[in-house]
């Protein structure tokens, strides 16, 4: 299939970060040409070999999901997505972007790790992808590579105050990781919680008998998430660089960002919608279905999502990812029964992201621009792929989403895309559906089929942090 060179995208409501425009796109080699209002005559003048109708549309800019593990080894297993069948989950949900985490092995180089990564994704994605580096072990060798990933395009590191013995790093570590990123312009992202006093109340629990998926939640303590996050923010103060703190999720730990946040610091933080969404109550299923909603950080109770939802208005958090990494219930999730410490850690979501968030409009807790905000244009400018993508403007790639804001659906395992066997939000009622949807000007889903191919998304390299700060 090749697509037109030019297309014009008419009669929809253009919904970006920052304006609402009733305008018609143009679109040619792969990106965006011009915007002109409706029927005017700068509208009638955009010509192009294909018209797509966007009446009753929002053509918003595709999402951006910051936070993805495809084909991550965790837990003795593999997440159950790889990268064809995660970057084609998230092009049916109006993603277009995913920026996924490379895996540095104790031991070895962050290059080979990078490297391993590339071939894991090479030919097979959907949409446009690009990495961060996990980095499991910081040392003098490592370090000094971080300089050449930033000008390579590798822009972020992920590190770990959680999982004792498998990613993580101590405060030293994590400090001279941030010297180095202030330095070299790169940005450190941290999982904040406390790893080692969670690993205590872990074995404390198993020695109770307290075995079943809901102790999960409760051994990993909000006050150890925003413990962490505390220390995090003040190692990042003291070593001159920016931080960002992944999948937030207790309210006490939000406070900790506002507070640093408020005294002007370069303090950032996501949240993902699971934690925005779903509660303790859900890891509290019985039958062991508890453990399809176990990941770290973990789902609080309910009153901790006021929190986020505030700060998702006001700008303390800024970007919605996924932190998408499944297993699969039968065969995965079960190597946890009898022993909630065994369960993998992730859940399904990168399909989800752009629909849950636009339920979040209808619901009243973000406006239109704030969805297209947090789920596009932030994480694009966070980590360096603005205006590139997470916008809808002349020279950005046409990665386009024409939403329809009226449709109604139910989200169920049934009829998602995602290589796991149950869903999250297993009959959730949703308003608001992805219609057609654009990477860099090809039409990869519409009509309710898939169009694209495995190896049309490409590699991405990435600026430093373009966040305002
Ligand atoms: O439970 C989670 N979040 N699994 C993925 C790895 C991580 O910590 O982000
Ligand atoms: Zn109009
Ligand atoms: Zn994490
Ligand atoms: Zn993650």
């Amino acid at each position: 299939m090749t697509a037109p060179e030019s297309t014009v995208i008419r009669g929809g409501l253009v919904i970006t970060a920052s304006d609402e425009l009733h305008a018609d796109v143009l679109v040619q080699g792969g990106r965006v040409a011009a915007l002109a209002a409706h029927r005017s005559a700068a509208a009638e003048a955009l010509t192009a070999e294909r018209t797509i109708d966007a009446t009753g549309r929002y053509v918003i800019p595709g999402g951006v999901d910051a936070h993805t593990h495809m084909d991550f080894p965790f837990g003795g297993t593999f997440s159950s997505d790889d990268f064809e069948t995660g970057t084609r989950a998230a092009a049916w949900g109006g993603t277009t972007t995913v920026v996924d985490f490379a895996v540095q092995t104790k031991g070895r180089a962050l290059r080979e790790g990078l490297d391993l990564w590339h071939a894991k994704a090479e030919g097979k994605c959907a949409v446009d992808y690009a990495f961060h580096m996990i980095m499991s072990d910081v040392n003098q060798s490592t370090l000094k590579e971080m300089d050449g990933l930033v000008e390579e395009g590798v822009t972020s590191f992920k590190l770990f105050t959680a999982y004792p013995g498998v990613f993580y790093s101590d405060d030293g570590q994590i400090f001279r990781a941030m010297q180095r990123a202030g330095l070299n312009g790169g940005l450190i992202m941290v999982h904040a919680e406390n790893g080692l006093a969670i690993d205590v109340l872990v074995e404390q629990a198993l020695q109770r008998g307290e075995t079943d998926p809901r102790h999960h939640g409760e051994v990993r303590k909000a006050l150890l998430e925003a413990e962490a996050t505390h220390r995090v923010i003040r190692l990042a103060q003291v070593a001159g660089a920016p931080v960002y703190v992944v999948h937030v999720s207790a309210q006490e730990a939000v406070a900790e960002l506002v507070r640093a946040r408020d005294e002007g610091l370069a303090v950032f933080g996501e949240t993902c919608p699971q934690y925005l969404f779903l509660s303790a109550d859900n890891l509290a299923e019985p039958d062991f279905e508890g453990a399809k909603y176990v990941c770290s950080t973990p789902l609080r109770p309910r009153e901790h999502q006021a929190a986020l939802w505030r700060s998702l208005r006001t700008g303390d958090l800024q970007v919605v990812s996924t932190d998408h990494c499944p297993f699969c219930f039968q065969g995965q999730k079960e190597l946890g029964r009898g022993d909630f410490s065994k369960i993998p850690n992730g859940m399904p979501g990168v399909e989800n992201r752009m629909d849950l968030l636009h339920q979040a409009v209808v619901d009243g807790h973000l406006t239109r621009r704030r969805w297209i905000e947090v789920a596009c244009a932030a994480p694009a400018r966070m980590f360096g792929l603005y205006p590139k993508k997470g916008t809808i403007a002349p020279g950005a790639d046409a990665d386009i989403v024409l939403y329809d804001p009226g449709a109604e659906q139910t989200i169920s395992a049934r009829t998602h895309h995602m290589n796991v066997d149950y869903s999250a939000y297993e009959g959730k009622r949703i308003t608001g559906r992805v219609d057609k949807v654009l990477s860099r000007g090809v039409v990869i889903v519409e009509d309710g089929q898939y169009t694209g191919r495995a190896g049309h998304g490409w590699y991405t390299p990435r600026a430093n942090c373009q966040y305002p700060y």
